[in-house]
């Protein structure tokens, strides 16, 4: 290819200009314009690849993308003044004078185009791409983003920045995913800007011409996809930056953490607490008091003498501990990680190869290079630490990397995998390859057991090593419905294992506030509530009787739904979807979902559709999509498509099922690592549609699974011959559960057909759980376990062979 001569001066926008050569290669073309070469390449028939560069060289992201181009078939056919190259998916039309794209489906539409007079454009070495809007186009994803479902006339910008207490509509925050999903006549698309620098995305603020999305350096680097739903272009997206990693099953318990527990007696009562109080809980969490002087790789000898000791009764406890680890070693000479990052040059450097220092807890430290393989490579050496004192979990804060005042200087030194750049280039990507440090550190201590990381900071791809959480919430109603959605649009963005801090981390939480906020989170992919210094106690029993009780409930619940939580996840990790579910994924093309009074609605492992509110309503309007659903706590129906008003006591989250469902549950336990009763119950909502639920077990916390030990079974409802179909396991595994309980829910039938032979069903006056609280202001005659009338249940035994239930 020609050497380019022409760069933008910065003064004037340089658009790219009409193409002057261009060539075939393996999956797709290449070629170059008076200001630019460029390179489209097909990865998947829904997943193309556009870089463009002034430079001679494309210099890719290493870090996001996991996935090689695969053989598609592409054609290309050449016109006079554009090419086109078709795949099974997309036909993208390649403008030649000047050069400009316009992705069509297979029968012609257009899914979206440059603007065709700045396509992809220059101003000094800032890159954007310019796109026209679509008639009514909606924008959603783009990670952990502020504001409405529907991104439309709103701008983000894409730096992980530490934000105390940010407001419910600042940006940015923590974690950059420059990854989002277009929607507009009836057609859905999506679009990953692969550059790591600072970006911009503006979806039509301050403009009405285009939308556009811009880096300030680098490569014009993007990934489009194009397919027929929502769910399979984030099954693309994952595909091309990796799926999360099934977590061991005490990360989806309740875990509770404070900043900070200490000493180790208060860490000790706590434990006891839980279950003095039958509260179910798997984790505690040692936030920076543990350290001697906020030094990673220390426990502070007063605070914690013996934390082995410790660790192993909690462990007797049913109990497992994750630490923090934040990035900053302290400048302290004599410290083991300081004498040593100094000798092995491990930390950033100014570019005169001095170490940089910035402040964080334990007043000035250095930070190591996270972009560096050596560097990562003696974080998991150093994590030895923590494993011999029992510890189980890791948690990766303050990986912006954040430091007082908060303005890190650009020209800092990263290897940044060899290529070394600056800051600039370096920090959108330096959480997540801390996160990934402490995820290969926790296999290198202890391989026979799943990593369990939370993160706050990452880039697009940080699903494969960490789960995230949305940071400093603030103790309001506001920031409740608003981290909601941080964690609905982290899951349209891959990052399907997220959650936020029950209660809020900064300010305090009203009793009503905190029952509601832990009730919702009963329903989130992640269940952990923190506080911070110097706030009330926040544990779910230090706001009184009522809301203990309350946050009793549906910590029991979530528990009891581990079954049907476990297998969500387990899909999860192949298909990539969120476990939080927006209703943008199922019901893109509904208006109303998007409206802000039901924009907080979503379904939770694909059955429950939860509808937030806050706490001080006592009614709400609650949005119900097409299908039919079931008041989970009286399992009375209704019809879809239209919006109804349901009390909802602090006791009562609004919470349907959708008919079809089938819910699988255990008994109580207080822990994961606890015996259920060996019964599973499966709960069967009546519908004429046909579904489907496939039930995952295995140990929980081992690779086992990977070579064969799990049991999994497809469940399959066949409405319109009201059979429920139980296929032979798959699996070397035999399940947990030796019985099986079949709930019915919205059908009452009095006998029921298993495998041809017909079984007498009992009367259930149960509705999905029992009577929530006793602090339960509904009058008694309301109370919707009343009018559960219609639930009956049949036992039989969980055979290894298929089966069949069939109801008249
Ligand atoms: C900031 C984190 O966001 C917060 O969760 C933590 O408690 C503090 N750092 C102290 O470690």
């Amino acid at each position: 290819m020609p050497t380019l001569t022409k760069k933008s001066s910065g003064k004037r926008n340089i658009p790219i200009g009409t193409v002057d050569f261009w060539e075939t290669t393996s999956f797709g073309i290449k070629g170059s314009t008076q200001q630019a070469n460029f390179k489209i390449t097909v990865y998947e028939p829904n997943t193309i690849r556009v870089q463009v560069s002034q430079e001679d060289d494309f210099s890719p992201n290493p870090y996001s993308v996991v996935t090689e181009p695969a053989e598609t078939g592409l054609e290309i056919e050449e016109y006079d003044s554009y090419l086109k190259l078709k795949t099974g998916k997309i036909h993208l039309e390649v403008h030649l004078y000047p050069f400009s794209l316009v992705f069509k489906t297979t029968n012609g539409q257009v899914i979206n185009e440059d603007d065709s007079a700045f396509a992809i454009s220059w101003l000094g070495t800032e890159v954007s791409t310019y796109k026209k809007v679509q008639h009514d186009e909606r924008f959603i994803g783009l990670g952990e983003k502020t504001g409405n479902l529907d991104r439309a006339g709103k701008a983000y910008v894409n730096w992980n920045t530490d934000y105390f207490a940010y407001g419910v509509g600042d940006d940015p925050l923590y974690m950059s995913i420059p990854f989002y999903i277009g929607l507009h006549h009836g057609l859905s698309y999506g679009i990953f800007l692969d550059n790591t620098h600072k970006s911009t995305f503006n979806f039509g603020a301050s403009n009405n011409r285009f939308i556009y999305y811009a880096a300030e350096d680098g490569d014009m680097d993007y990934y489009f996809f194009h397919d027929d739903t929502v769910g399979q272009i984030i099954g693309a997206y994952t595909h091309l930056t990796g799926k999360m990693q099934l977590p061991p099953i005490w990360s989806l318990g309740f875990q509770q953490c404070r900043y900070s527990y200490y000493p180790d007696s208060e860490v000790l009562s706590l434990a006891d607490s839980f279950r003095n109080k039958n509260m179910p809980a798997d984790v505690i969490y040692l936030d920076i008091h543990h350290m001697e002087k906020y030094k990673v790789f220390t426990f502070d000898g007063e605070k914690f003498p013996d934390p082995k000791a410790m660790i192993k009764s909690l462990k007797d406890k049913g109990f497992k501990v994750v630490v923090i680890m934040d990035p900053g070693i302290k400048t302290d000479p004599g410290y083991g990680p300081y004498d040593e990052g100094l000798k092995e040059d491990l930390f950033v450097t100014y570019p005169d190869g001095t170490v940089y220092e910035a402040q964080v807890w334990p007043g000035w430290c250095a930070f190591p290079d996270f972009t560096n393989p050596n560097v990562r490579e003696w974080w998991t050496e150093k994590m030895e630490f923590y494993k011999t004192a029992g510890v189980d979990g890791y948690w990766t804060d303050m990986n912006e990397p954040a430091s007082w005042g908060q303005f890190t200087p650009n020209l800092i030194d990263f290897h940044y995998e060899g290529e070394e750049v600056s800051h600039r280039k370096a920090r959108n990507v330096y959480g997540m390859q801390m996160a990934r440090s402490a995820m290969e550190g926790s296999l290198r201590q202890n391989g026979s057991q799943r990593p369990f990381i939370l993160t706050r900071s990452g880039f697009s791809g940080i699903q494969r090593y960490a789960a995230a959480w949305t940071g400093d919430n603030v103790s309001s109603e506001e920031h409740m419905l608003a981290g909601i959605r941080l964690v609905n649009s982290l899951g349209l963005s891959g990052v399907a294992f997220s959650g936020y801090d029950v209660g809020g981390f900064a300010g305090e939480a009203s009793k009503s506030l905190f029952a509601r906020w832990i009730s919702i989170a009963a329903f989130a992919p992640l269940f952990r509530a923190h506080s911070m210094i110097n706030t009330n106690d926040s544990e779910p029993w230090a706001f009184g009787e009522e809301v203990e009780e309350i946050s009793r409930n549906y910590m029991k619940l979530r528990y009891k739904l581990l079954p049907t939580i476990y297998s969500a996840f387990y899909k999860s990790t192949l298909d990539g979807m969120p476990l939080a579910k927006s209703l943008a994924i199922d019901y893109p093309f509904d208006n109303i979902i998007f409206d802000t009074a039901f924009q907080n609605q979503y379904l939770f492992c694909d059955v429950f559709l939860i509808a937030p509110v806050e706490s001080h309503k006592e009614i709400t309007k609650v949005y119900l999509p097409e299908g039919d659903w079931y008041y989970l706590f009286d399992s009375k129906k209704y019809h879809g498509n239209q919006v109804i008003y349901k009390d909802c006591p602090t006791s009562y989250l609004p919470v349907f099922v959708k008919a079809g469902a089938i819910i699988a549950m255990q008994s109580d336990i207080r822990h994961t690592g606890e015996q259920h009763d060996g019964i599973l119950r499966i709960h069967l909502y009546f519908g004429t549609n046909e579904s489907s639920h496939t039930h995952y077990e295995d140990d929980g916390t081992s690779f086992e699974y990977k070579t064969g030990k799990y049991f999994k079974r497809n469940i399959k409802w066949l409405g319109e011959e009201k059979t429920l179909v139980f296929d032979s396991p798959e699996g070397a595994l035999q399940s947990t559960f030796s019985e099986i309980k079949l709930y019915i829910h919205g059908k009452y039938v009095s006998s029921v057909k298993v495998n041809g032979e017909s079984i007498k069903t009992q009367e259930e006056d149960l509705a999905f759980i029992e009577r929530l609280t006793d602090f339960d202001p509904l009058p008694e005659h309301l109370h919707p376990y009343h009018t559960a009338k219609n639930t009956c249940m049949i036992s039989i035994p969980n055979h290894r062979k298929a089966f069949e239930i069939t109801f008249d």
